[in-house]
């Protein structure tokens, strides 16, 4: 894949969900950002299966029917010279079936995880059904990437990326807090990373030796003190497994052990106390007490522990980008033209990743590959990370941007 230039648009979930206009409402985001010189556009996490979303408005692509709705979205970011990959995810453990109500109510069948739940989160996960997966089971998930990946291109895809990070599925099968098992693939940091391997080889049968199949690496930073996690060293370690595997380029990030805000780093997303819209999502969602404590308890904490830092990631992408000669990508508070000079010319990463200030600075590619320095709009409030954990629009919600961008029009409702 050729790239008009080194710098992209991180995966921020839009909230489009599965609706008629799912493929309007990312190319509202996407076509704009294309034709203001983005080189490159990974898309959202989708979901390869119907249960595991990790928020409402996740869009699934567990059809061929529905990866190929976004093809008009995907031909018209095209049009505008731009790239785009398509993320595959799925929530495992942290499944929207865990947490929120409705959606718990009509689960089809216990959720999903590489092992039962850790001893630590018993309570958390009270009453909730979780099941381990039989190896026949991980091979069938496998396969389904592998299918996914083929729509994909079909659709006219350039690349897809495997979303593990943030503790979802696939970082819970690389984590020795969540894995425990026994068969193939759990065991060491190479068995528990055999599903990588395999997605990958599936990737390949299904699209294409030649079709790019992305993947993030995670480095876990914080965790229930005293238990196992994926370290800093397991991500170098990994790296160099990833290339060897056929992987075509790395995103290492540093996050929690849980779905926080780690991710992301910034402010407790503080809408769920302070938003209308939000606090009655978060009713609807969580209707027992019990239950809202447990998450507003989850986004105060991962905003305390993981404030923002310019270019946070450095350290893992740095280190990395020696490890492998495969392109690394860059992401984490990245915001200004200089950053991203001296990223690229320092060569530690081959790619250059923002994230949330696209939300509220559309034509931000213009203006850093024209050299802004200044600064962003995006306060890193993580407002935008507590509207899609309840299902509304990917946009900027912070009041100042809302006023002069009629898209945040839902901030409020
Ligand atoms: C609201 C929101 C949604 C996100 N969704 C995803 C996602 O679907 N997949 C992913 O890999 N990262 C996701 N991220 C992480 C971003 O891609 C990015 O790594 C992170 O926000 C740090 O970059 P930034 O400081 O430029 O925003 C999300 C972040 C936010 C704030």
């Amino acid at each position: 894949m050729t790239v008009r230039n080194r710098l992209y648009r991180a995966p921020v979930l839009e909230g489009a969900g599965d609706g008629p206009d799912a493929g309007d409402q990312y190319a509202k985001h996407f076509v704009e950002n294309a034709q203001r010189g983005v080189g490159m556009i990974i898309q959202g996490a989708s979901c390869v299966t119907e249960e595991g979303r990790s928020g409402p408005g996740m869009s699934c692509v567990d059809t061929r029917e529905k990866v190929m709705r976004f093809a008009p979205m995907v031909d018209a970011v095209h049009n505008a010279g731009a790239r785009i990959v398509l993320q595959l995810g799925h929530g495992g453990l942290y499944a929207i079936e865990a947490w929120h109500e409705p959606y718990a109510s009509n689960r089809k069948g216990p959720l999903t995880a590489p092992s039962p739940v850790p001893w630590q989160l018993k309570v958390a996960f009270r009453g909730i059904p979780v099941r381990a997966m039989s190896t026949e089971e991980v091979h069938e998930l496998v396969g389904r990437y592998g299918r996914i990946s083929a729509w994909a291109r079909e659709a006219g895809y350039d690349a897809i990326q495997l979303g593990n990070s943030n503790a979802k599925l696939l970082d819970q099968f690389l984590s020795p807090f969540y894995n425990r098992r026994t068969d193939e693939f759990g065991g060491s940091l190479e068995g528990r990373a055999r599903i990588l391997r395999l997605i990958r080889a599936s990737v390949a049968e299904h699209a294409g030796a030649d079709f790019p199949c992305l993947v993030k690496v995670a480095s876990e930073v914080g965790g229930i003190p005293g238990t196992k996690h994926t370290s800093f060293d397991d991500a170098l370690k990994l790296a160099p497994m990833l290339e060897e595997w056929g992987f075509d380029a790395l995103t290492p990030c540093e996050v929690s052990a849980f779905p926080d805000t780690t991710l992301c780093r910034g402010g407790v997303p503080d809408g769920i106390w302070t938003n209308p819209g939000m606090v009655n999502r978060l009713k609807k969602a969580a209707p027992t007490r019990r239950k809202r404590a447990v998450l507003k308890i989850g986004a105060w904490y991962g905003g305390k522990r993981a404030p923002f830092k310019p270019v946070w990631n450095r350290q893992l992408f740095a280190a990395i980008s020696q490890r492998v000669s495969i392109p690394v990508f860059a992401v984490g508070g990245i915001r200004t033209a200089d950053e991203v000079n001296q990223i690229l010319e320092s060569g530690e990463a081959q790619m250059v990743g923002i994230g949330r200030p696209f939300y509220a600075e559309p034509d931000l590619a213009e203006k850093i590959l024209g050299g802004d320095h200044g600064a962003r709009l995006c306060l890193n409030s993580n407002k935008c990370v507590s509207a899609q954990m309840l299902g509304m629009r990917g946009v900027c919600y912070n009041p100042a941007v809302t006023k002069i961008r009629p898209a945040g029009a839902d901030a409020t409702s």
